[in-house]
């Protein structure tokens, strides 16, 4: 028995990376889902991959017309959202002294505002149609604890964790389930720029920072999108009903609380 048999995703930043690893998860466990991205000519070619149980949309996290439009497209091709993914986040660094006003704003608009008001948008629906539903955030080990050269981003992963424990107890009266995921170091594209920034900063060689993290990992080397998708079906699933307001570390051994 397919564990998401009947059920349908939106999962924003899907396009690409971890987003899309959950989004071809879901779908071979019987999802249909929405694959929510700025980027919407790599959507279009990522559902396209997937076959006809995902389709594309545009949807810019950061402006509410375009998260009330990309629900509203979504729930006229699937009827209806059983689960989102605020997975959408873009990764800043700088020294203390470097951090700009401009940058932070935007950091701050996808990886929190946008998690927010995709959970109010998602969360009215929900409760409107009836039934409950399953929303996932996607946190980081970078909202565990601060890092020298990472303050803005780890402020908004902290952000996003504090933001599934009150909405994850505000919203389980009407059977929503709000829980997130903490990721360590997950290779991908993401990765390749975080590699550039320290190779800048910590004056490193090309690939260095990115070796180093994965022998760092209690696990013995990086994780990849696919590691994650295990969690992320549990907390989609009925499985995880009783579960509420938590964020789940899944990093090989990182981070334990
Ligand atoms: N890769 C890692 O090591 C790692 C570790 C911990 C947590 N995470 C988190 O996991 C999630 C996915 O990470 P990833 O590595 O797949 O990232 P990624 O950069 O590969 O993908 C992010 C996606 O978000 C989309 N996006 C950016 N701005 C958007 C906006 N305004 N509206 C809608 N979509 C937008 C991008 O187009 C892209 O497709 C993120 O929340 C990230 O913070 C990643």
């Amino acid at each position: 028995m397919k564990r998401l048999a009947g059920k349908t995703a939106l999962i924003t930043g899907a396009a690409r990376g971890i987003g899309l690893a959950f989004a071809r998860a879901y779908v071979a466990e019987g999802a249909r889902v929405v694959i929510a991205d700025i980027d919407i000519d790599r959507a279009q070619a990522s559902a396209q991959d997937l076959g006809a149980d995902a389709f594309a949309i545009q949807l810019d996290v950061t402006i509410q017309s375009s998260i009330d439009a990309g629900l509203a497209r979504a729930i006229a091709e699937l009827g209806q959202i059983d689960i989102l993914i605020n997975n959408a986040a873009i990764f800043s660094a700088a020294p203390l002294v470097e951090i700009d006003r401009t940058d932070t704003q935007r950091v701050f608009d996808i990886n929190v505002l946008g998690t927010l008001f995709m959970m109010q948008a998602v969360a009215r629906h929900m409760i409107e149609r009836g039934g409950g539903g399953k929303i996932i955030n996607m946190a980081s080990q970078a909202g565990r604890r601060g890092e020298a050269l990472v303050a803005v981003y780890c402020a908004t992963k902290a952000a996003v964790i504090s933001l599934t424990q009150s909405a994850g107890l505000n919203l389980i009266e009407h059977g929503i389930n709000v829980n997130a995921i903490s990721p360590g170091v997950v290779d991908g594209e993401h990765w390749d720029g975080v590699d550039a920034f320290f190779a800048k900063y910590e004056n490193k060689a090309p690939g260095q920072k990115k070796t180093e993290v994965g022998e760092a990992v209690p696990y013995g080397r990086m994780g990849t999108a696919d590691d994650l998708c295990g969690m992320a079906i549990f907390l989609a699933s009925s499985e995880s009903d009783y579960v509420v307001a938590q964020c789940y570390n899944v990093d090989g051994g990182q981070w334990m609380s």
